[in-house]
């Protein structure tokens, strides 16, 4: 498999580059008119070594948690852009996770009505799922992800070695999407990720690089025709319809990836019992790769059933009075039902539950 490859985008079409030397910084750094946005953490771990070459003078260093993706962080952006270049031919060009990626995106989409933007993603999460699809979004009073755009970078560097220094919740967390992804690209990336998983778990480059290949032509190939989310491409969302509520009632004490392992073990619960995921697959799902990865257990109290069904039915995905679920069947192939019943959904938690212990 060719490693670089092209997004065809309604928007405008984009390149990944999956480098495994680190000289295209180097390159990056040599850019006229452009201004370096970095992640805090990022800029701290690697400021004298990946990063050396970055003309500090143009580099914004931006303090990352969930409660920065709002206006008042991209309105500092824009101030600090203004200042820097009063013109549209500004190159922005970000390093970090997801979070970095929402607010940069965000601003470079809006300012000047859209400005070239280059992202380097950092996370796991973000190299082998945010980073494309074209999304960008902030918070807003509270709500996750309410307000943002469709824009894409017009290239995305993907170097695996940034995830040595990610803390194990948050690699664990990008590992959930991992998982979910070959899933959803059938039993061959199914399997093979099983045989790889001790490594891409002792984070070996290149046990990394291949993942994280397959998990984005998965999510490109659900993506073709369905760019802006209207159909296919929200079955993407396979372990999410539990997985948010989780997130939700644990009050985020589960990182977001590790409430979707939850929320496939959950799901696949559901789709057995229906008796569209046979027994045996998903005992094979759950021993091989859903129990490696589970490394934040669901405190006992979020996972009541009462409580996950009202925060499922405030999940603003909902579109009718009826629960919805993304389930896995036999064949590799994702459904969306609407008609989930508060008692699957109570089967579905005990049974989950005692498989963890809990
Ligand atoms: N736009 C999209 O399509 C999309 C898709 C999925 C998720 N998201 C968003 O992504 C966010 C989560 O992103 P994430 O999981 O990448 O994490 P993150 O951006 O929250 O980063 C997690 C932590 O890791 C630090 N960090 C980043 N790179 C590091 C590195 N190489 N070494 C050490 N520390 C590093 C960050 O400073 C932060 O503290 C959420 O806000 C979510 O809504 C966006
Ligand atoms: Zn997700």
């Amino acid at each position: 498999m060719s490693m670089n490859f092209s997004v065809q985008s309604n928007i405008r079409n984009y390149d990944v580059l999956i480098e495994s030397d680190p000289d295209f910084i180097e390159q990056l750094a040599q850019s006229p008119q452009a201004c370096f946005v970095v992640d805090e953490n990022v800029w701290n771990l690697y400021s004298s070594t990946l990063l050396k070459d970055l003309p500090t003078s143009d580099v914004i260093v931006l303090p990352i948690n969930e409660d920065r993706k709002s206006l008042e962080t991209v309105q500092e952006l824009y101030d600090q852009f203004v200042t820097l270049s009063a013109k549209r031919n500004l190159k922005l060009i970000s390093f970090g996770g997801g979070i970095l990626q929402d607010i940069t995106g965000f601003a470079a989409s809006t300012i000047y009505r859209g400005i070239h933007w280059i992202y380097i993603p950092t996370t796991l999460l973000a190299q082998a799922d945010s980073c494309i699809g074209s999304k960008t979004s902030l918070n807003y009073h509270g709500y996750k992800n309410l307000i943002g755009t469709f824009f894409p970078p017009a290239q995305i560097y993907i170097y695996p070695p940034f995830l040595k220094t990610q803390s194990d919740p948050d690699f664990y967390s990008g590992l959930g999407e991992v998982i979910k992804l070959h899933l959803m690209g059938g039993e061959l990336n199914f399997r093979d990720l099983i045989q790889h998983i001790p490594s891409i778990m002792s984070r070996d480059p290149d046990a990394l690089l291949q993942a994280i290949r397959v998990s984005l032509d998965v999510k490109l190939s659900y993506m073709d025709g369905d760019e802006f989310d209207i159909g296919r491409r929200n079955l993407l969302n396979y372990g999410h319809d539990f997985g948010h509520a989780l997130e939700s009632t644990s009050n985020f004490a589960v990182p977001h990836g590790q409430a979707v392992v939850f929320g496939m073990l959950a799901a696949n619960f559901v789709a057995r019992n229906r008796g569209l995921l046979n027994e045996m697959l998903a005992t094979e799902i759950a021993r091989n790769l859903i129990l490696p990865s589970l490394k934040v257990l669901p405190p006992v109290h979020s996972i009541e059933p009462e409580v996950i069904i009202d925060a499922m039915k405030k999940d603003k995905k909902r579109t009718g009075d009826l629960l919805a679920l993304i389930m896995m069947q036999n064949n590799f192939d994702f459904i969306r039902i609407n008609d989930l019943t508060p008692v699957e959904v109570a089967s579905a938690l005990t049974e989950s539950k005692a498989m963890l212990n809990l």
